[in-house]
């Protein structure tokens, strides 16, 4: 039995996140998850909200809450969605609980031990009306290169100028709108990422079968320009995780807290505390301790392509630079943007459409199957409503759900509700198995190299290899002739069912397990073998007709929507 650790990257706490959000780290991994767990393999699958850093400030300030009361709301939100999705964590944690403090405030005393802290003193503006630093982001004025007045204190969106706040004219706070600004000098502390540039170049090195992307990503921030930069991990703000050293105080360091990106990739490993103790206390550095058993652990992660460059470089070097043996991670699986109807989805815009919403207007599975299908692999891809209804319809309703429905209804019909017994299988039938076994080999291969797409077409075209043996055979022509025979081809389509059941299951489990339900099966095991996964079902078995697995999407529909998700939510 292997034993599968799967981390996805944890969403933003500030609102809740659309679809665009959800194929890019957390439906995939728990693809993944499902997969590895049907498998019979042992999996531990975290996820959890990032909770840190001034967005969450200010959408808590906007919401009129205190920020910790904002965010816990916000936490069973996501969750509650999160399980809508059917996504299957083992535990869905929270990146402000104790176990990351505490494992926070230990990575950064033995970073400090290491001499891989260097203490930097800045220039930093403060908003006196504000009553804080602002953020460079958080920082208005006008251009001095091309006289844009609402360029942002890190960059020009207008000229792309990358800036400094002391460059823009006339600056202002993006908070309050106030220019009663003045440049403060504060102190902060700096990870010495150029330190450990050889570890990291050779731990990436290592990495062969890593997706082009996530490796061209790494190298680029390891060698363009001046390499690695050393990097700022505090932060002048109130709602964070307090710098300490360890358990002891950092003199200098009062009233600051850790970056936010700082803290929440190591949220990954507290968030296995914190499953411990929700879990009778269940042994959790067997998950992340290679001198505890996690050294025969596979760590896969998922998360967009902008979350890569921590994930290859900052979040190695805490982990490398404690000298600790805690997990690192073996396989790194990244995506690209889904764009929403010729745009960007956008969270700060309202524009696309939002988990929520998706939820409200149709069942997890036909997001999770069409998202999954078309997922942003090796390219962007986009979300357009006839895109939507296209995929949904043809694969679901017309491949799925019209072979069930045909192969129950009409067993009803001429045989009662149970398994019919038959003639034995023949060469049609034996060809579909040859055939089906090599698909069944292909699909798992893809699953096991976490390629989507390829995974999605290759369980479309199992399918639709039972649509085409259905067609063949014509059970309803042959038991005009020889009910025997027909039997037999309904014996084996109800057990197709059952495998389609076991193999759909990772990607949509609700329908997965309504077949099921109608098939009466308590417990399958993964299908590796056509032959003996179509003899499940023996004769006599009783079942019934499951319900209109998937409705079809109709012009309508599709219509309303387009014009409900055009604009902005607000
Ligand atoms: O991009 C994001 O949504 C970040 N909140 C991801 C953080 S992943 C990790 F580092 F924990
Ligand atoms: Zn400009």
């Amino acid at each position: 039995m292997q034993r599968h650790l799967i981390t996805s990257a944890i969403p933003y706490i500030n609102g809740i996140k659309h679809l665009g959000n959800l194929i890019g780290s957390q439906l995939p991994a728990d693809l993944y998850a499902r997969y590895q767990r049907a498998r019979g393999n042992e999996v531990l699958f975290l996820c959890a909200t990032d909770e840190h850093g001034t967005p969450a400030e200010l959408a808590a300030a906007k919401a009129g809450k205190p920020v910790a009361e904002y965010c816990a709301e916000m936490h069973a939100v996501q969750a509650k969605i999160a399980d809508g999705f059917g996504l299957s964590f083992d535990h869905f944690g929270r990146s402000s609980s104790p176990q990351n403090h505490a494992l926070t405030q230990h990575f950064a005393g033995r970073l400090a031990d290491a001499g891989l802290i260097r203490e930097v003193s800045e220039k930093q503006v403060y908003s006196n009306a504000d009553g804080r630093y602002l953020p460079d982001r958080y920082i208005e004025g006008t251009c001095p290169n091309c006289g844009y007045d609402k360029a942002r204190g890190d960059q020009c969106e207008n000229c792309t100028k990358q800036l400094d706040p002391t460059d823009l004219i006339d600056p202002r706070s993006a908070i309050s709108g106030s220019t009663d600004l003045e440049v403060r000098e504060t102190k902060h502390l700096y990870l010495r990422q150029s330190a450990l540039k050889d570890d990291l170049n050779a731990w990436i090195d290592s990495k062969s079968d890593w997706p082009v992307l996530t490796t061209s990503i790494a190298k680029k921030w390891l060698h363009d320009g001046d390499g690695l930069q050393d990097r700022g991990i505090t932060r002048d703000l109130d709602w964070g995780i307090p710098v300490r050293r360890g358990d002891d105080d950092w003199p200098g360091m009062e009233g600051k807290v850790f970056y936010v990106w700082f803290d929440a990739p190591i949220e990954y490993i507290a968030c296995a505390g914190e499953w411990s103790d929700a879990n009778d206390g269940a042994d959790w550095e067997r998950w992340w301790r290679t001198d505890k058993g996690a050294a025969d652990v596979r760590y896969t992660q998922f998360m967009g392509k902008d979350n890569v460059p921590f994930h290859t470089l900052s979040f190695p070097a805490t982990i490398l630079g404690s000298g600790e043996p805690w997990k690192m991670v073996d396989h790194l699986k990244s995506f690209n943007y889904l764009n929403y109807d010729g745009g960007q989805f956008s969270t700060s815009q309202g524009r696309g459409v939002f988990m929520d919403q998706a939820l409200n207007i149709l069942p997890s599975d036909y997001w999770r199957w069409w998202l999954l299908s078309n997922c942003p692999e090796t390219s962007d891809s986009e979300f357009t409503w006839e895109l939507f209804q296209q995929g949904v319809n043809k694969d679901l309703a017309d491949v799925l759900g019209n072979f069930v429905s045909r192969v129950t209804k009409f067993c009803r019909t001429k045989f009662g509700e149970t398994v019919p017994k038959g003639a034995e299988f023949g060469q049609l039938e034996t060809e579909l198995l040859t055939d089906l076994n090599a698909r069944i080999a292909r699909y798992c291969g893809f699953m096991d190299a976490m390629e989507v797409r390829k995974s999605a077409q290759e369980l479309r075209a199992i399918w639709v290899a039972g649509n085409e043996y259905l067609q063949a055979a014509a059970p309803w022509a042959t038991i005009k002739e020889d009910e025997a025979q027909a039997a037999m081809q309904i014996r084996l389509g109800l057990n197709l069912i059952s495998l389609y059941a076991a193999l759909s299951s990772p990607f949509i489990p609700d329908a997965a397990k309504a077949l099921q339900k109608a098939m009466r099966i308590d417990e399958q095991n993964w299908p590796v073998d056509a032959k003996s996964a179509t003899s499940l079902l023996r004769p006599g078995h009783a079942f019934s007709v499951p319900d209109n697995l998937f409705a079809k999407i109709t012009d309508e529909q599709r219509e309303n929507w387009q014009e409900q998700f055009s604009g902005v939510r607000t």
